[in-house]
């Protein structure tokens, strides 16, 4: 099958479109029974069909987001009224996206680092996401920084796994969301999370182009460059914004129409404010800046759902994705979170 290239650089432009990121609500039935449990709610298929269809039927938030990053058992699920979640999804104007890996396993004989599995089957798993609506895709590596860590056998596994995955989305109609993410556990300093994103992005690239990868059809997922939890110092949100736009610069081909940011576990409000300061600083940069947050859109709203009221919940979403989206343009200002 020839890949659709117009289908998958329109679809691209579509979803970092100004003003608007990506909801990544795909967590796996394990995390986000995990997230339930912490907010004192039983989890089951139900709990998590209510809870997420209740933030897809949000008034307005279509300015704001331009796609919703679902997980296997969600885009089989409905919303209340029984229409399923992609047909709704995209009858709002948001395309559904789909989550394809199966997860981070532990990568043979180096202990404590993951290979990301999930390529036997995709072919065919892509092409059932697509015919049920699906229109990207996404595929987290994780990379964790420590002593001896990240080995040249992650770095390889995981560059060469992400390319795999991204050529046979492509081939299939998705456009493939590449999320090579630099953990923030750790104690080491922001250099450090510098050097190793730059690594990992630059040897992802060189497996994109081996493999024939589309580069203007594929969207990148990357952290921001930060200190671990664990360093003391803690640097300024300046400087998050000013390396990760520098690694970003040095490493990101042009045609790579947007960067949509994880948010990682950052605060909300750091999460937009350093989205902010990147695009309001004064450099020129080929892609669009964007996000593709969980956490940093979801935290809240999860937390008022479990308290009770659907309607603080769906506020509590549309706020964050509307404080993000004025950060697209360096809009976003402290004051307006109050
Ligand atoms: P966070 O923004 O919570 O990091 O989630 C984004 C995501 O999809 C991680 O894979």
């Amino acid at each position: 099958m020839a890949m659709n290239v117009e289908l998958l650089e329109r679809t691209a432009a579509e979803l970092v479109a100004s003003g608007k990121g990506i909801l990544a609500a795909d967590e796996s039935n394990g995390t986000m029974s995990n997230r339930l449990i912490a907010v004192g709610v039983e989890p089951s298929a139900e709990a998590r069909r209510a809870y997420r269809s209740n933030i897809f039927a949000t008034q307005g938030y279509e300015s704001a987001i331009s796609g919703v990053i679902l997980f296997d058992e969600t885009i089989r699920q409905t919303m209340d009224d029984g229409t399923p979640i992609p047909e709704y999804l995209a009858s709002r104007g948001i395309h559904p996206g789909i989550k394809v890996d199966t997860g981070a396993k532990e990568l043979a004989n180096y202990s404590g680092e993951k290979i990301t599995e999930g390529l036997d089957g995709l072919r065919e798993r892509c092409a059932e996401y697509f015919q049920m609506g699906a229109r990207f895709a996404k595929w987290r590596a994780v990379i964790r920084i420590g002593e001896g860590m990240p080995s040249v056998a992650c770095f390889s596994t995981n560059s060469h796994a992400l390319a795999r995955y991204a050529s046979i989305c492509q081939e299939q109609g998705l456009v493939p969301i590449i999320e090579p993410e630099v953990l923030m556990e750790g104690s080491h300093d922001a250099q450090r999370c510098y050097d190793v994103t730059a690594e990992v992005l630059k040897r992802t690239w060189t497996e994109c182009r081996n493999q024939g990868v589309h580069l203007p059809g594929v969207l990148l997922k990357p952290n921001m460059i930060m200190p671990g939890k664990g360093c003391p110092d803690k640097g300024s949100r300046d400087e998050v914004a000013r390396m990760t736009v520098e690694c970003l610069t040095s490493q990101v081909p042009k045609e790579v129409p947007g960067i949509v940011f994880l948010s990682g576990g950052q605060s909300d409000e750091d999460a937009t404010a350093h989205l902010n300061l990147m695009n309001a600083m004064d450099i020129d940069h080929p892609w669009e800046l964007s996000y593709s947050y969980g956490r940093a859109l979801l935290a809240h709203a999860l937390q008022t759902w479990a308290e009770g009221s659907n309607e603080a919940s769906q506020n509590a979403f549309k706020h964050r994705a509307n404080m993000n989206s004025l950060a697209r343009s360096g809009d976003w200002k402290v004051e307006l979170e109050n």
